[in-house]
């Protein structure tokens, strides 16, 4: 058993008592999400009402999950706190580091050669500070997070975008940073916006090729990329309850897509099949007592209008199979419209590859469906047109439909069954002949198809559909065969139309698997040492950032002044970048190479005051630093949108940046800075940004009396030596400024664990 069962009873235990509590607070009927969050206070018991879309709330999940990329900084971070075991259940996923390229076997022992160190060293910390951990192969986080981790009504963040999976089954699951893993790892409060709330109340029942992901895809076309953004996407309705618990995985997994929050379906006859097939009639028979607290309340079903900020219904009766693409997961087209909108838009029609897999669609229900197809063909003596992969999401899933004879005809129709991992999803595939940049189109299950994702080839068209349909467009070999009413020709000349898709929603053995990959980790990790090679190129450990002196920072240079738009990406380029991703003196290295140097608008090139010369921001940072000199970085509206990558905040700062002065922060990370012992400031007068000059000098006159709500006074001293002062201000809060004093959020949580 890999789940925490003790935390699940404790969810339940105090579950009635916090959302009778919320009601009361609120003073209305609650929504199923509204629900969830409510019981999930970090005080405990709601004491006021939070407005959506505008409170800033303390939350406390239950889990945590991360992947192996991310995972390498969280943990590098989460060892600085001092604890000696993660606040609540967590696990670790090896599956964004396995390419795809021959198949199973060769590629998981390829990526287990290349990559054994960060496998070794994502083992070892998990081992010692009480974390689950899964073995590269074992499967696709989300898949596994699904059939193990996700529960009903409970509450878990996830640091890779698609984490909201778990909503199948009716959890409210985030996306998030590494930062706030780290958060919630801790045992610190994780703050949230409360999110608005978009109801999809679904009416019928999906039949022939219809299929979940179709409902995902329309929900795409209709609320295009941006559409979710600051909000929770609840959907409700008979149509929901036709639905299977991995058929809504998958609707929330592509929720991501729209910027939603998260997706989420209420616990239903669907919910507790799918807990009882994957060994959790425990949890089944709680969720049972507890089914008026796991859906919304009747008068919100009765009034939707009233309770949702807005309202979407979908037929799933009218529903027709869709490919959602080329580039973009919101471009819509169903499939009896592909042939006139392929040819205006002069789409390449012949399909090179038809890949099936992803966490988005690779349960065992959707390959039994697309199995179906596959049978047809071989039945019919027909071949793939078309190249044709397979990545199924778990290992239980692969041995599972290995037993009851599923993959065979992907087999016979040659398909290569890659391993239970990302791959193509996340552009781990060695395709052949994708470095040629040929204008082509591949069709898969995913969830992504923004340019040069699966192969890194700018002109392949990816198009995102069901896996039944990818099944179909494989055989057939063209984006715009309609399986409903196009024709199939085998060698002999007979032509046949496929039947519609039939699968299993659950395996009627059972699911079943040899080994699962799953590490428990010992009971007292004390003993564990973690292993980090001491010339490691890709790991590095953290040391904690220095703290405050206690008085005012006096003689600190400009590094740069950011002209414009500047993200995280700008901040901490990805790319060739990511394998670095745990080693934080060698990914400082691209520290602001993105960014426009205000002063002659070319990126990386910025003065070395010390030098007089021209150079690299990188190599300007460091040589302040090594000179005891620290730097200044200015910017202009927005800095820091993007991601949430706490990498853009730990860099300047190690590179010994000490403050970050901007007009305006997009929030995340101007939260992480703070967690980073940076000050994170804002020109009080947003014109002072055209009083930074390029040789200016930085004093804080009165950092020593730093304060909630109290403007901070900075003297800029320019190069005639003329000085003038600005004032600017910040928004910490008295725990914030203790982060700032002590050097970083976890120096402060190691010298009150010590
Ligand atoms: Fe992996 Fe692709 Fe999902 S990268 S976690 S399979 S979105």
């Amino acid at each position: 058993m890999a789940f925490d069962i003790e935390m699940i009873k404790g969810v339940y235990a105090q579950m009635k008592e916090r959302v009778d509590a919320a009601k009361s607070v609120v003073g209305r009927p609650l929504t199923y999400s509204e629900k969830i969050l409510y019981a999930h206070l970090f005080d405990g018991t709601a004491s006021e009402a939070y407005k959506r879309g505008e409170s800033y709330v303390d939350f406390a999940p239950d889990r945590v999950a991360m992947q192996d990329a991310t995972a390498q900084m969280a943990l590098l971070q989460f060892m600085q706190a001092g604890k000696p075991k993660t606040a609540v259940p967590s696990t670790v996923h090896c599956d964004h580091l396995i390419q795809a390229k021959v198949g199973a076997k060769i590629d998981l022992q390829d990526a287990i050669n290349k990559s054994s160190e960060v496998f070794n060293f994502l083992e070892s910390v998990s081992n010692k500070y009480g974390i689950g951990f899964w073995k590269p192969g074992a499967g696709i986080i989300h898949q596994v997070v699904l059939e193990n981790y996700a529960f009903p009504g409970g509450m878990m963040i996830g640091t890779d975008s698609h984490t909201p999976n778990a909503g199948g089954l009716g959890m409210v699951a985030i996306g998030v940073g590494g930062a706030d893993a780290v958060d919630v790892m801790a045992g610190m409060p994780w703050e949230l916006k409360m999110p608005k709330l978009i109801g999809v109340k679904l009416t019928g029942k999906l039949s022939g090729w219809a299929s979940p992901k179709d409902v995902i895809l329309e929900v795409a076309g209709i609320l295009t990329v941006k559409g979710g953004t600051g909000a929770i996407v609840e959907y409700f309705g008979e149509g929901a309850e036709n639905l299977s618990a991995t058929g809504k995985g998958t609707i929330c997994n592509m929720g991501a897509e729209i910027g939603a929050t998260t997706s989420i379906f209420a616990y239903d006859d669907a919910s507790e099949r799918y807990l009882r097939a994957t060994d959790r009639s425990e949890i089944a028979d709680m969720a049972n007592e507890l089914r008026d607290y796991l859906r919304s309340d009747n008068e919100v079903y009765e009034n939707p209008e009233k309770y949702y900020d807005e309202l979407i219904t979908i037929d799933l009766d009218q529903l027709e199979p869709r490919l959602n693409g080329p580039f973009t997961p919101d471009l819509m087209t169903p499939v009896s419209k592909m042939k006139e909108i392929a040819t205006k838009n002069e789409w390449p029609t012949t399909v090179e590859w038809g890949l099936i897999g992803s966490c988005t669609n690779s349960s065992y229900e959707d390959l039994s469906r697309a199995a179906s197809i596959a049978q047809q063909a071989v039945d019919k003596g027909l071949t793939t047109k078309a190249s044709f992969g397979i990545n199924p999401g778990s290992e239980q899933v692969r041995f599972t439909a290995d037993r009851d004879g599923i993959l065979k005809p992907f087999q016979d129709l040659d398909a290569v069954i890659f391993t239970n991992a990302c791959g193509p999803c996340i552009g781990q595939w060695d395709r052949e002949g994708a470095d040629k940049e040929e204008k082509n189109t591949i069709v898969h299950s995913f969830n992504r198809n923004f340019k040069k994702r699966a192969d890194g080839n700018p002109n392949t068209y990816a198009f995102v559909t069901s896996p039944e349909m990818v099944a179909a467009i494989a055989i057939a070999g063209r984006l715009d065969f309609n399986p409903m009413t196009d024709y199939l020709t085998n060698d002999k000349g007979e032509t046949f139309k496929l039947e519609p898709p039939v699968g299993e929603e659950l395996p009627d053995l059972g699911f079943d698997v040899e080994d699962r990959g799953y590490e428990k980790p010992v009971e007292d990790g004390s003993k564990v040492e973690v292993i980090i090679k001491p010339d490691s190129e890709r790991l590095q450990l953290l040391e904690g950032f220095q703290p405050w002196s206690g008085e005012n920072i006096a003689g600190a240079k400009l590094l740069i002044k950011a002209y414009g738009k500047c993200t995280t990406d700008h901040i901490s380029m990805a790319g060739p970048w990511l394998r670095f991703r745990g080693h934080l003196d060698n990914i400082s290295n691209n520290t602001l190479t993105g960014a426009v140097n205000a002063f002659n608008q070319e990126t990386n090139k910025v003065k070395n005051q010390l030098t007089g010369e021209y150079g690299a921001v990188p190599d300007v940072a460091r040589a302040y630093k090594a000179a005891g000199v620290p730097s200044v970085v200015v910017g202009d509206e927005n800095y820091g949108e993007g991601s949430s990558r706490e990498h853009a905040a730990m860099q300047p700062r190690h590179l010994g940046a000490v403050a970050v002065l901007v007009r305006s922060f997009a929030r995340i990370h101007e939260t992480n800075l703070k967690k980073q012992g940076m000050l994170a400031l804002t020109f009080t007068n947003k014109a002072d940004y055209d009083k930074i000059q390029e040789d200016d000098t930085f004093n804080f006159i009165d950092l020593v009396d730093f304060a909630p709500n109290k403007p901070l006074t900075i003297e800029l001293v320019h190069k005639d030596g003329s000085a003038e002062q600005i004032t600017v201000n910040h928004t910490y809060n008295e725990a914030q400024i203790e982060w700032f004093k002590a050097g970083s959020a976890l120096n402060l949580i190691k010298k009150q664990q010590a």
